[in-house]
């Protein structure tokens, strides 16, 4: 599909007939129309790629009000909007960000959001080379006929949001669903979970955004690693499965899986070495080279597991740039450090570059924790945590 697509990209039509086998007689070729994105293919295949370089990773400060409000309670902070701005332009206008983050998802207000000086975050994050994206989804709500499982809202409406994000100076965007494993998962779930992630995609891509795949798979559970290993399978199976029948261009796209490790209760923890082999061996099965990166999501990890773990995958070579998205485990010891303060403005923009960097090691199979915070190793696992 590249291959045509990138002949036809000087076409002005989004449509081009391909030549296909009718089902009832293989041997004569019929005409079909499949849709293309041919206005934006080589932008999306060009921002992915951005994304996905060298020692770089995602900041996903993307909270909704609502979680962003749990994190400012946790240091005695009102969930004011004065407050949500006062801690992502702290976030943004940290200097030499853009060294270790290629990319930030915001969530729409921050998009639309300037810092107190006027500048909007967009430009903060444009000056730094960091390419900006946005939380296109609408949460999660219960899914009726499963076992007590969730489904992703958003897609009402979601082509005109996108296009208006894309005006506002977004090249990216995220939905998350989630998936439980003590919840079954069940057949039903799983398949709205992956229908749900790849209708998103499509519409994001129509629209110049390159969609960021995130079917989580919470760490809840006391089932052991293997039992993760076979749920991510079947996951990414029916993911990459709904993807391609919705003529998604996987150069254009980017994954945001869970690493595979024991549930959080399982009664023994998995090292580094064993959650990155168990977490490659899932990705090398499900997952073609033609994808240009996978961004892990952190799910309650501490932050120096998190980085660890990261480090672990990218000891020898993967078909995939396999970096970072994390949001609690590059936020943990910022916000401790800030508390709100402004005199602690800097120390807290210097420990975000302590854990952006620790990351980018990570991600090129550098990291060493020697030096690490105390702070930096407590775990943030939640319970039936909603973001
Ligand atoms: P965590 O790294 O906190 O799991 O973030 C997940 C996420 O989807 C943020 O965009």
């Amino acid at each position: 599909m590249a291959m045509a697509s990138a002949k036809l990209n000087t076409l002005s039509s989004h449509w081009i007939a391909h030549t296909t086998f009718s089902p009832r007689s293989r041997s004569s070729p019929r005409r079909v129309s499949l849709p293309i994105r041919a206005s934006y293919e080589n932008e999306l295949v060009q921002t992915a790629k951005s994304i996905a370089t060298p020692g770089r990773g995602i900041l996903a400060i993307d909270e909704s009000n609502a979680t962003c409000g749990k994190r400012l309670a946790s240091i005695g902070l009102d969930n004011t909007e004065v407050n949500r701005q006062a801690y992502r332009q702290l976030l943004l206008t940290t200097p030499g960000l853009g060294e270790y983050i290629s990319g930030a998802i915001l969530f729409e207000e921050t998009l639309y959001q300037s810092t107190t000086d006027g500048k909007k975050f967009v430009d903060c994050l444009r000056d730094e080379n960091i390419v900006p994206g946005i939380k296109v989804d609408k949460g999660l709500v219960p899914l009726p006929g499963s076992n007590n499982e969730s489904w992703c809202q958003g897609l009402d409406g979601l082509a005109s949001r996108s296009a208006e994000y894309y005006k506002q100076g977004a090249r990216f965007a995220k939905w998350r669903t989630v998936v439980s494993i003590p919840c079954g998962p069940s057949a039903l779930a799983v398949k709205e979970a992956a229908w749900g992630l790849a209708r998103y995609a499509a519409i994001s891509q129509d629209n110049g955004l390159v969609p960021i795949v995130e079917p989580e798979i919470l760490l809840d559970g006391d089932h052991p690693i293997e039992r993760t290993l076979e749920v991510a399978e079947k996951v990414w199976s029916e993911v990459f499965f709904y993807l391609a029948e919705n003529n998604v261009i996987f150069e254009g796209i980017l994954l945001k899986p869970s690493m595979v490790t024991p549930g959080a209760e399982h009664k023994e923890k998995a090292s580094p070495e064993t959650i990155a082999k168990y977490t490659l061996t899932m990705l090398r099965r499900r997952v073609p080279p033609a994808v240009p990166g996978i961004m892990f999501l952190s799910g309650g990890q501490s932050e120096v597991e998190a980085t660890l773990n990261l480090n672990a995958m990218n000891q020898s070579p993967n078909p995939w740039h396999v970096s970072f998205s994390y949001a609690r485990a590059l936020q943990n010891t910022v916000l401790k450090t800030w508390q709100g303060h402004p005199e602690n403005v800097e120390a807290a923009q210097k420990s975000l570059l302590v854990r952006a960097k620790a990351n980018s090691l990570a991600q090129l199979g550098r990291y060493s924790a020697e030096g690490e915070s105390e702070e930096a190793k407590k775990g943030m696992f939640v319970k039936g945590y909603t973001y």
